[in-house]
């Protein structure tokens, strides 16, 4: 199939099925929505070690790690977001095809760009989990200082202070991360990821 830049899809003869028939479980990836310190990034790097442990090729995308490389060219605006989600949709589509188990952490404040990041990756293989903790739980624990500097004045545009963050309305799971402890929260993860074959 050509299309009018004379690109051409090619094929390999290795598929995404083998990749998981080799490794012995499912890909997808773990979508993991919430605020700036609402556990999102503990959440993913525990679960990384955790299903590192038991052999399941594993990786995580955060939002800060991603923005310091790829993505480092994109701003908080709206646009900006919305091209952040969209490239990290395109890497994530990637890894699932490599048969990794993918937690990708980033606020994704809005629930058009989370729809077309699911659209991207695939329903089946998209697991939108609500990283949920009240904003002033999160801006008490603020563990970078940011939310301070957001009060100075010195960030605008603030998700949660000063720019909007729109609920998952039907997410395949929510942590409460004001109400259970990380080890807790990993417990109640990996409980999920058994019931959908993503770990052994
Ligand atoms: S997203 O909104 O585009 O999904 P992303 O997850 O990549 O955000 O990056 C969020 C991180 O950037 C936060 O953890 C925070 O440290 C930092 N940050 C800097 N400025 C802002 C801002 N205006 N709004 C939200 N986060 C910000």
């Amino acid at each position: 199939m050509a299309d009018e830049r004379n690109l051409t899809w090619h094929t390999g003869q290795v598929q995404r099925k083998d990749r998981n028939d080799f490794n012995g479980h499912q890909s997808g990836v773990i979508w993991m929505t919430g605020y700036s310190a609402s556990g999102k990034s503990s959440l993913a790097h525990g679960m990384e070690k955790m299903l590192h442990d038991e052999r399941i090729r594993v990786y995580v995308l955060d939002g800060d790690n991603v923005r310091h490389g790829l993505n480092r060219d994109l701003s908080f605006s709206t646009a900006d977001r919305k091209e952040n989600i969209r490239r990290v949709a395109e890497v994530t589509r990637l890894f699932c095809d490599a048969g990794v188990v993918v937690f990708s952490a980033f606020i994704s404040p809005y629930r058009e760009d989370r729809e077309l990041a699911r659209a991207c990756v695939g329903n089946e293989d998209f697991h939108e989990v609500h990283i949920k903790c009240p904003i002033e739980v999160c801006e008490e624990r603020d563990p970078k200082g940011i939310y301070a500097k957001v009060r100075r004045g010195e960030i605008a545009r603030f998700t949660g202070i000063s720019d909007p963050y729109e609920e998952p309305v039907d997410p395949q799971l929510v942590l409460d991360t004001d109400q259970y402890s990380l080890e807790e929260c990993q417990a109640q993860m990996w409980q999920y990821l058994q019931e959908k074959k993503l770990v052994r």
